[in-house]
């Protein structure tokens, strides 16, 4: 069988560089686009090191659209996988255009040299932020949407986008994936999250503060109808995420069918349990402090992951502990990410 070629926008990302090893290991040929707004360079050289094959890579934004036609004209590809995009909550109340033009921008530009080049088949980074307040758990793919800040709208009008694409053209099979709260780290502690400045998210700030880089740990909120007031998050480690990329990706290859589908482990785990979780891994202490809750924060939110496990076969198979583990191992290995 002739090896399928796929293209993977934000190649160097937390997600993207995980997913791009997987597809490596399956068999795929890759090419990998970043322009390195939030990842580094190093990637490829961790990548070269962990595939044992030089990762072919182009820098490129997908908002260049001259760029973006070339990539194709060089190359055919049998798919892609768009993961580049702005992904900071916070931040994009504070820079909505960015969000949009990036975001939105980004999607138009790719899909349109897609259009151009007769590639059709997308797999599509969608969040479990689609789901807004959710009015009922677990979330299933059917549940009501809605965005509470400019993040979540672009990858709700993202959706939408491609969902028009699908009805106007049936020769696009796209994969909407929406992912709950990705973490973890690949095993060899080559390749994590890697996040600028102070950590958004939970995990990374959570290494950091068992590294001894960062005092304590706020917990937003002790006061949510949840078993302990802490938030509960459905975490799924980045290596089973990456792998529910690669089944969907075949699921669009042998099928043609288009796809909407959450990935998660279908467990929430409380801040608390996070906490508790990486102390055991670290061996070391994580002193919090309880504070106001986060603007815009829901009080619990989990997958129905019945869809990805009865159509695309797939299911996550790492716990918590082997979340934490994982996180911490690439922490120790690298104090200062890759840039440092
Ligand atoms: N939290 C803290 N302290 C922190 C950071 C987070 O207590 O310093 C809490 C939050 O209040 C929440 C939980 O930890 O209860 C998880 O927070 P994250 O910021 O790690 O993740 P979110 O669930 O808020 O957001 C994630 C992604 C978003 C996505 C959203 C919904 O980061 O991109 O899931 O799918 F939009």
């Amino acid at each position: 069988m002739t090896q399928m070629r796929v293209l993977l926008t934000g190649a160097t990302g937390f997600i993207g560089s995980h997913t791009w090893l997987n597809l490596l290991a399956c068999g795929f040929q890759v090419v990998g686009v970043d322009d390195f707004s939030n990842s580094s360079p190093a990637v490829l050289d961790r990548l070269h090191q962990l595939a044992g094959t030089e990762p072919a890579f182009i820098r490129a934004d997908v908002c260049d659209a001259s760029a973006m036609a070339a990539v194709f004209s060089r190359e055919r590809f049998d798919a892609v996988i768009h993961f580049a995009a702005l992904k900071a909550v916070g931040e994009s109340t504070e820079k909505p255009l960015a969000y949009y033009a990036n975001n939105i921008g980004g999607l138009l530009t790719l899909t349109q040299a897609m259009a151009g080049h007769e590639c059709k088949t997308l797999v599509f980074s969608s969040s479990a932020t689609v789901y807004g307040k959710p009015e009922s758990l677990p979330i299933r793919e059917d549940a009501a949407l809605s965005s509470t800040n400019p993040y979540g709208a672009t990858k709700l009008m993202g959706e939408t986008i491609l969902r028009d694409l699908g009805h106007a053209d049936a020769g696009w099979a796209v994969a909407l994936l929406r992912y709950f709260n990705p973490v973890g780290a690949h095993e060899s502690g080559l390749i994590g999250e890697d996040p600028r400045g102070t950590p958004n998210n939970l995990m990374p700030f959570v290494a950091q503060v068992a590294a001894g880089k960062r005092e304590r740990l706020k917990v937003f909120g002790h006061d949510y109808a949840t078993p302990d007031g802490t938030g509960v998050r459905d975490y799924i480690h980045v290596l089973d995420l990456a792998a529910g990329h690669v089944d969907a990706l075949n699921y669009l290859l042998d099928t043609r069918q288009s796809i909407t589908a959450n990935l998660g482990t279908g467990r929430g785990h409380s801040v608390l349990d996070v906490v508790h979780a990486f102390e055991r891994a670290s061996g070391t202490s994580v002193p919090c402090d309880f504070v106001a809750r986060r603007p815009g924060d829901v009080d619990a939110s989990y997958a129905d992951v019945t869809l990805a496990n009865t159509v695309l076969g797939w299911e996550a198979t790492r716990d918590l502990d082997t979340m934490c583990a994982d996180s911490w191992r690439w922490q120790r290995m690298n104090p200062n990410g890759l840039a440092g």
